[in-house]
């Protein structure tokens, strides 16, 4: 099969597993032709890490004729920009989480892309993988009834004393919810289906943070967005949620998402993983089952919802982590900031359709 041509542009921390991912599980489908950085020493260090041919400028890169997909893995206040320099340049775009830092911004790079006749796709993929995808299975056959509730968590204390440049977690379009929020907002929908109604509260518990990470060790950040957000979010279904992601918590993760069904319930693995594990407890049973994960990709296999977006370019499928889905999650984070702020209901006016299900094909 012949192999489309892709592009990345920001060459930080997570390109690492883009790359290797890009060059190795998925090189059967994808070749990338360039990369590039505004700190062109970093571009360069990665493309001789991983093999790849060419370093430029984004401008350069941009009008490479060869080059069909942008993978944008810039930190998100540039999200919107490279995505609408892509899409101009006539190139499909795959962005990280999450899609832009306003529900504005956002919607204007899915229309864009839908004047301009192309695909926006982007993070979370993890909802792709083994895990999910097996109590996506166990779901649609009936396992554990109608879901009617689930609880979703994310408990941290930031990531300051890891990430080498952690300022931009604590600005706009950064927070636990706009950071971490998407994996488990994208792998509900995916679970139970859109959201439609949101009612929250969120604090900053800290106004600043001290970096124990190198190399800005000793660094202060000011603090601007919301670092501890609780909020009840309504489905479409009629299920109900309860959704807490945080900063702020000294605490061992809890589970990361339990749905309750009229016949049983399931845990979740972590939706920032590929992989399980994945526990059903059955109506009267007397404590949680484990299920085998079988599929494939239960390994950190990032790049794969690039893959699922590069095939409908050569089979004609319909991707899976498509826009009306990176929108509605944006659609909804922003709704939970509205609600707080606001202190009511926000109802959502966005809607999408879930993905359908992965059966864990190899691409290519
Ligand atoms: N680090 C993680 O563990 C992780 C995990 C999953 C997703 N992400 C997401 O990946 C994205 C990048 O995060 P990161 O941790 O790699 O950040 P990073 O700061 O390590 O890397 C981002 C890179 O993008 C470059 N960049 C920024 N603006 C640019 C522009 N306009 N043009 C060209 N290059 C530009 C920066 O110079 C930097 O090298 C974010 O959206 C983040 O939410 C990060």
């Amino acid at each position: 099969m012949k192999k489309v041509k892709i592009g990345v542009i920001g060459c930080g921390t997570i390109s690492a597993i883009y790359l290797k991912n890009f060059t190795t599980i998925f090189n059967n489908l994808l070749e990338v032709a360039a990369c590039s950085d505004i700190n062109l020493e970093t571009a360069k260090e990665k493309a001789e890490k991983f093999n790849i041919p060419k370093v430029c400028s984004v401008e350069q890169l941009l009008a490479d004729p060869e080059i069909e997909i942008i993978a944008n893995l810039t930190n998100p206040k540039s999200h919107y920009d490279i995505c609408v320099a892509a899409l101009e340049a006539g190139k499909h775009v795959y962005v990280e989480k999450p899609l832009s830092v306003t529900r504005e911004s956002g919607m204007k790079i899915v229309e864009k892309a839908r004047e301009n006749g192309l695909l926006v796709g982007g993070a979370p993929d993890t909802f792709m993988g083994a895990g999910i995808q097996t109590c996506r299975r166990l779901i649609d056959s009936g396992a554990i009834g109608e879901p009617v509730a689930v609880t979703a968590f994310r408990a941290t204390h930031g990531p300051e004393d890891w990430h080498p440049n952690p300022d931009f977690y604590y600005k706009t379009g950064g927070g636990p919810l706009f950071d971490v929020g998407p994996y488990d907002l994208t792998a509900l929908v995916n679970l139970i289906g859109p959201v439609s109604k949101v009612q929250s509260s969120a604090s900053i518990t800290f106004p600043t943070r001290t970096i124990t990470s190198k190399p800005k060790f000793g660094q202060a950040i000011d603090v601007e967005v919301p670092t501890h957000v609780t909020s009840i979010l309504t489905f479409e279904n009629g299920a109900v949620g309860t959704f807490i992601t945080s900063f702020d918590m000294w605490t061992p993760q809890p589970p990361f998402i339990e749905v309750y069904g009229t016949e049983g319930s399931l845990r979740v693995p972590d939706a920032n993983t590929f992989g399980g594990p994945v526990y059903i407890f059955k109506k009267g049973a007397s404590g949680w089952e484990e299920v085998p994960v079988t599929q494939n990709y239960n390994q950190d296999s990032r790049g794969l919802g690039v893959a699922d977006m590069a095939f409908p370019l050569l089979t004609g499928s319909k991707q899976r982590a498509g826009s009306d889905l990176l929108f509605h999650v944006l659609d909804v984070m922003q709704s939970i900031v509205e609600s707080s702020e606001k202190q009511s209901s926000c109802p959502l006016t966005s809607s999408c359709e879930r993905p359908r299900a992965f059966d864990g094909i190899t691409f290519g």
